[in-house]
């Protein structure tokens, strides 16, 4: 069993063990190597001023694959076996690298605090379209578009400069000189080293704390079993915030990260369900959002606006799941595709349909020995109509204040089939069957669903929060259901924030 975690700093070896392996990875950049590049503003994941890159081994376990994550919900413990660039690794033989340069050519840095994790976030983009021929995170040939430079940086805030410039900046990246990270640093000695020690299980103890990192189902199940109240991390995107914020101190922390079998997505045919996505519990939010670009093009539309490529490059469906958040954006859509969650325990695997997971805010169908280890999520049919809503204050990075999903299948202008779920309207993610029932067998018309919205309006009990007040939220379920009407024609998807 290993006592140390073991990292790359811009290519230098580090191990870590004791009580240096239960802090962000931000305050061990800062505070004990004096890499005070990365900056800290929120420590919440909100303002990508700490953001670093990330390399981890591919699929292939013979390259690292590079990301921009938020380094302050980065704990140590979940970074084992991972290469950080900060922004003082960026430099191309002791001269700025492109997108630095082009940050200083466009006046992109006032104060300059934001400056590191805008041009980290750059990187990102920059380092993905080098490679887009190999790495199919982009079409190959994929030019450099403001769209993608804009939907790179929704992750990164700047109270001075404004973003024209920052923008302007990343338009004009010299992409022909950028260095991708792979080539930058000695990958074979990295990926030699993470190889011959990712397979190890990690054990980290201090001050009456352990992290544990488990390298098979069986020794995960044990560690939930012999331990109380272990907090078991993927992403850590949650679990970090409440740690920073909330005063969450696990005395057992059990990372997901180097459990094998769990990073894939596969397709599946389901005798009754048909075409079945499965999705391992590992798999990130990024990586999802790519697979179903193309399957499920509404739910990419709630992704594209699911906090931020950060959050998204470490987040997970399982963990969105197992937070078990009213407002979560992924349990409607779930819920409506009546997908199912795998879950593993001592006494094997067992699948809870989502309709059965909560038994209460925040309490999950899951015994103290399981596991996430896998979701089952059919696919919407040919001849069924999907909408997805997610209603926020702002488009990107922020918090639902009300989400829907809405399935229905038509045939002869009769409604055949109706699934109707909201988030936000109380404790749990809340399947409506009075909604259902109001549309079912009616005739697929403007006066149907009007009168649905008017039963929905009275088969909620919402309440008023930061967010919205219940009666806005009345509102919005009555009025989601007219929404759907006018849009079930439609060729196009839209949101109800954009
Ligand atoms: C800035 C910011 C923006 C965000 N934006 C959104 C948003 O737009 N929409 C949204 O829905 N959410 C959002 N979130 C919340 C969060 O990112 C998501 O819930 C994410 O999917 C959590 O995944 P994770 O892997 O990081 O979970 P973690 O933080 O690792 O875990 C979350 C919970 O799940 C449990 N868990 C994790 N993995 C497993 C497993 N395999 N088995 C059992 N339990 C497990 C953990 O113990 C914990 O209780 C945001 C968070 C931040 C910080
Ligand atoms: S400090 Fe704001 S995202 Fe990390
Ligand atoms: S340059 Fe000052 S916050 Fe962005």
């Amino acid at each position: 069993m290993r006592d140390y975690i073991l990292l790359y700093i811009n290519g230098q070896e580090q191990r870590i063990s004791g009580a240096q392996a239960f802090q962000p990875a931000s305050d061990y950049l800062r505070l004990d190597l004096g890499k005070c590049g990365t900056k800290v503003v929120c420590a919440e994941g909100d303002c990508g001023a700490c953001s670093v890159m990330i390399g981890k081994l591919d699929s292939s376990g013979q390259k690292l694959d590079y990301v921009p994550v938020n380094s302050c919900i980065q704990y140590l413990y979940q970074l084992d076996c991972s290469h950080l660039v900060t922004v003082e690794g960026l430099r191309v033989e002791g001269q700025l690298n492109p997108v630095q340069q082009s940050m200083v050519d466009h006046n992109g840095a006032q104060c300059g605090y934001c400056t590191p994790g805008f041009v980290i976030a750059m990187c990102g983009l920059a380092n993905d379209l080098k490679c887009a021929d190999s790495c199919a995170k982009f079409p190959a040939g994929q030019k450099l578009t403001e769209e993608l430079v804009k939907d790179s940086l929704t992750g990164n805030l700047c109270r001075c400069t404004g973003y024209e410039a920052i923008i302007n900046a990343g338009m004009a990246m010299d992409l022909e000189r950028f260095k991708p990270f792979a080539s930058l640093y000695n990958e074979s000695e990295i990926v030699a080293s993470f190889k011959a020690h990712v397979s190890q299980e990690l054990l980290v103890e201090a001050d009456g704390r352990k992290a544990f990192n488990p390298t098979t189902l069986a020794s995960a199940n044990k560690f939930l079993a012999d331990n109380e109240k272990v907090v078991i991390v993927s992403g850590g995107t949650d679990v970090s915030v409440n740690m920073n914020k909330r005063d969450l101190v696990p005395k057992a922390i059990m990372s997901t990260a180097a459990l094998p079998g769990l990073d894939d997505i596969t397709m599946v045919e389901s005798a009754d369900k048909g075409e079945v996505m499965s999705i391992g519990a590992r798999v990130t939010l990024r990586q999802l959002e790519r697979a179903i670009k193309d399957l499920v093009p509404e739910f990419y539309d709630i992704l594209w606006v699911y906090g931020s490529p950060q959050i998204r490059h470490a987040g997970t469906l399982a963990g969105n799941l197992a937070n078990g958040s009213p407002i979560a954006d992924s349990p409607p859509f779930l819920f409506v595709m009546d997908a199912e969650v795998e879950v593993t325990g001592q006494a094997g695997a067992r699948r809870i349909a989502m309709a059965d997971f909560y038994k209460g805010y925040k309490l999950l169908s899951l015994k103290k020995d399981e596991l996430i280890t896998r979701i089952f999520l059919p696919l919407p049919k040919a001849d069924e109509i999907l909408r997805l809503y997610k209603v926020s204050r702002r488009q990107h990075l922020d918090i639902s204040a009300f989400t829907a999903a809405i399935r229905v299948t038509v045939k002869d202008n009769k409604i055949v089939a109706a699934r109707v779920v909201f988030g936000g309207v109380g404790p749990v993610v809340k399947s409506v069957p009075e909604v259902e029932h109001a549309l079912i067998g009616k005739v697929h018309e403007l006066a149907t669903y009007e009168a649905a919205g008017k039963v929905a309006r009275e088969a909620i009990a919402p309440i008023t929060d930061v967010r919205a007040s219940k009666d806005y939220r009345l509102t919005l379920a009555e009025n989601i259901m007219t929404k759907f009407y006018y849009e079930s024609g439609a060729k196009e998807r839209a949101l109800a924030c954009r």
